[in-house]
């Protein structure tokens, strides 16, 4: 398949998704759920216009648009903060929709006559590449959101997901100390973003690393022993933060920890499944608690990437192949984690499992660019927050596209959300 054929595929799945998303009446994409979200017809409306933005204006504001200058300020996510996105006079849905469609004709009329390189020093096809990472990103934010409403359920249960694997929980393996190539080039991953370039060697000691993600199984021991209640197992800050938020299980639980909300299903909690919708402060108690620690996000991705036999990165945890739904859960169907070794075939190097899909992973490390950073076009991606209180998460969850997933892929959020796709890997000094 070539270049253009593979972003013709990405830019019509993700925009299929967008629409199943977006398939509820009027009323309710007007709906705020949250304060923490934006209304889904922002997210919608702001797709078309980041769209429009990269492939037809050449990133240049002075070029003219389809909408006025004041609509298409108010889809400027610098410019207005989610929470005051509902009182925006929005394009109404009907109009978002259109918008939204008649961009995609024109860039998909711009891909058929992709040049190989336009004179600028930026690879067209990387523009293309980031519109459907931009889309697939709003997508699962979208999600979020969904999760997050109240009242009767309008999505379903999800799609089916394999068994887990019995014994897998709980177990970890051993990652020799070394060097290993952390992050990578443009020339092996055209479609990678500012902050995963560039490739570069680091020294990392000896870990162990959890061979799977935490499962709710294992966090209900947590709280049946006390885990919220002990201040020991937190740091200050996250301490501080448990009370504030009178935090007792994670987001969505009952108070009995037996049951949960999941897009408005209450169900039981399925032991076996990775714990999600947690802080990252909760995670670093779980893993004092548990005589562990979180893995920093060198550690993860080596356990992720790197091939010690042939001394290079693989492509993918399992090698070159692209993901299947034998390998990893993406995409978004399933609407929840896989339970803990439902994917054997997906392992690591090392035999770490489940690094890709499933839940976003947190890590010890906070948003700081690699050695030579340079920004890319849209330069507010990364930057802005190199300097802030945040911290890494590896790994990508359910909800995240096949097509915009990578070992190298970095995500971060603040240290106290949990309204995100969040779960953990334990890691132990060796
Ligand atoms: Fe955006």
């Amino acid at each position: 398949m070539s270049t253009r054929e593979a972003l013709a595929r990405d830019l019509t799945l993700a925009r299929d998704r967008t629409m199943r998303l977006v398939e509820i009446d009027d009323a309710e994409l007007l709906r705020q759920y949250d304060p923490l979200m934006s209304p889904l017809v922002w997210d919608l409306a702001h797709i078309g216009w980041q769209e429009e933005m990269w492939l037809l204006r050449g990133n240049d504001p002075r070029r003219p648009g389809l909408l006025s200058t004041d609509v298409e300020r108010l889809y400027d996510a610098f410019e207005h903060s989610r929470a005051s996105r509902a009182a925006l006079p929005l394009l109404p849905p009907g109009d978002a929709r259109a918008f939204c469609d008649t961009v995609r004709a024109k860039s998909l009329d711009a891909l058929d006559v992709l040049p190989e390189e336009d004179g600028t020093g930026v690879d067209p096809a990387f523009v293309f590449g980031l519109v459907v990472s931009h889309e697939n990103q709003h997508d699962e934010t979208m999600l979020q959101a969904l999760s997050l409403r109240s009242g009767p359920p309008i999505l379903g249960t999800g799609t089916p997901l394999p068994p887990g694997r019995a014994g897998v929980a709980g177990t970890s393996v051993l990652v020799p100390g070394g060097p290993f190539v952390l992050g990578v080039t443009a020339a092996e991953e055209p479609m990678s973003l500012d902050n995963e370039r560039d490739a570069h060697v680091v020294d990392v000691a000896s870990f162990r690393i959890g061979r799977v993600p935490v499962t709710n199984g294992e966090w209900r021991e947590f709280i049946a022993d006390g885990g919220y209640r002990e201040p020991r197992w937190w740091s200050a800050r996250g301490w501080e933060h448990r009370q504030q938020a009178d935090l007792v299980a994670p987001k969505f639980w009952s108070a009995r920890a037996d049951t949960r909300t999941r897009f408005g299903h209450v169900e039981d909690i399925p032991a076996d499944e990775p714990v999600q919708h947690v802080t990252y402060f909760e995670a670093e108690a779980y893993a004092a608690w548990a005589g562990a620690r979180l893995p920093t996000e060198m550690e993860w991705e080596k356990a992720c990437a790197w091939d010690p036999a042939t001394g290079s990165r693989r492509r993918f945890p399992w090698g070159a192949s692209e993901p299947t739904a034998a390998l990893a859960n993406l995409g978004g169907e399933a609407l929840r984690p896989a339970p803990v070794g439902a994917y054997p075939a997906g392992a690591s190097a090392y035999g770490v499992e489940q690094l890709l899909g499933d839940v976003w992973e947190w890590t010890s490390s906070p948003l700081r660019p690699w050695p030579g950073f340079t920004p890319m076009l849209y330069e507010q991606y990364s930057q802005p927050f190199f300097d802030g209180d945040y911290k890494i998460l590896r790994g990508g969850a359910w909800s995240v596209a096949p097509s915009i997933l990578r070992p190298s892929f970095r995500n971060w959020d603040h240290p106290i959300r949990r309204q995100i796709f969040s779960g953990l890997r334990l890691a132990w000094d060796a």
